[in-house]
């Protein structure tokens, strides 16, 4: 804390999904979380628990005048386009909004000193690596636009460490599911991409059956396979990688998975047990660019920072996103 009062945190991407869970945990922990968004991809009615600045990170003045105007002691940056998709048939637009919007932030945080900063990656930065085990050491070779801009990212935050003493924690996060249990914020993209949202908007008919993208992968059931993670856990652990960068001098990256993996197939019938409904599904072609399996390989961030997830388990993660599913959404 500092002398004026608790300590300021710069959210960028705070109204979106996971970063507005992160305000939550900051909140919780005594921190003030302050949320700079576009609201491109975000919601203003998820900020909810501290002030916003609406804000577009390509706008250095903009960026800048946040510095100056809360003085935060760290930087947590979720700001990011992030559609595997999207990020292929236009890499212009990822490559400057996701890098450049970074280079201004890391630049503007070390112009004003704020040399703490927590940065959401990606197990995209991997690439597909299907007999790899993929922890923090594995060679990174993203296959998609999106991955490639997180890459850069993680470069460039290390450069300013060289550079400016620019002291990171990096989190790459394999697959982030779930939802406040209070349902205060939950998961809501438009366009929505994501296997689990997409599965409850089919159960209770906001959508269309859930179309299965591939059944002859080389699993057990042909499904794809991914690391599912609460998102109330990941977030838990940004708070713990913000104390680990006021208590250490160095950076250091984490995966952020539990080590299981579940197939496409697992997922529908633990949703299909958790809301004891139906899942409409069809079986589709493989979706271009999806990895066979992605699944974490390490245990470091349970033996660095502490981190224990909680909710993780895919019958809580599912509940917990039928909640919110069912209590409402955002909306413009
Ligand atoms: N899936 C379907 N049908 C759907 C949607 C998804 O079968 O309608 C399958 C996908 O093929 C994949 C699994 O469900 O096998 C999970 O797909 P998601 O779209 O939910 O998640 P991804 O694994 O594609 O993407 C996630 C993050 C990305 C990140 C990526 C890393 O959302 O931001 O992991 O691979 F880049």
């Amino acid at each position: 804390m500092s002398g004026s009062g608790p300590d300021h945190v710069l959210v960028t991407g705070g109204a979106g999904y996971i970063g507005s869970h992160a305000c939550k945990a900051l909140k919780a922990a005594g921190f003030v979380p302050v949320t700079f968004d576009n609201l491109v991809t975000g919601w203003q009615e998820a900020v909810k628990f501290g002030p916003f600045v609406q804000g577009d990170l390509l706008d250095r003045a903009a960026v800048d005048a946040a510095f100056a105007a809360w003085k935060p002691v760290a930087v947590m940056h979720f700001a990011a386009l992030s559609q595997v998709g999207e990020s292929m048939s236009q890499p212009g637009k990822y490559w400057r909004n996701n890098v450049l919007g970074s280079l201004n932030l890391i630049e503007a945080a070390c112009a004003a000193g704020c040399l703490d900063f927590v940065f959401s990656s990606t197990c995209a930065t991997y690439g597909d690596q299907d007999n790899v085990v993929l922890d923090e050491g594995t060679a990174q070779h993203p296959i998609n636009a999106y991955g490639a801009s997180k890459r850069a990212i993680e470069d460039v935050l290390r450069d300013f460490g060289v550079s400016h003493g620019l002291r990171s924690v990096i989190f790459r996060y394999f697959n982030v599911a779930g939802g406040d249990p209070d349902a205060e914020v939950g998961e809501f993209h438009r366009p929505e991409t994501h296997l689990i949202p997409l599965m409850l908007d089919a159960i209770d008919g906001r959508r269309g059956a859930l179309t299965i993208f591939g059944t002859d992968y080389p699993t057990p059931d042909g499904t794809c396979i991914r690391d599912y993670v609460h998102v109330c856990d990941l977030v838990d652990a940004h708070v713990l990688g913000l104390r680990w960068l006021q208590a250490n001098k160095g950076s250091r990256v984490f995966n952020l998975g539990t080590g299981t993996g579940f197939s496409v197939r697992e997922v529908v019938a633990a949703s299909r047990s958790v809301t004891n409904r139906d899942v409409p599904m069809v079986e589709g072609p493989r979706r271009a660019g999806d990895c066979t399996k992605l699944v974490s390989g390490s245990t470091r961030a349970a033996a660095e920072l502490g981190w224990t997830p909680h909710r993780s388990d895919m019958a809580t993660m599912i509940a917990d996103a039928w909640r919110w599913h069912q209590s409402g959404h955002y909306s413009r």
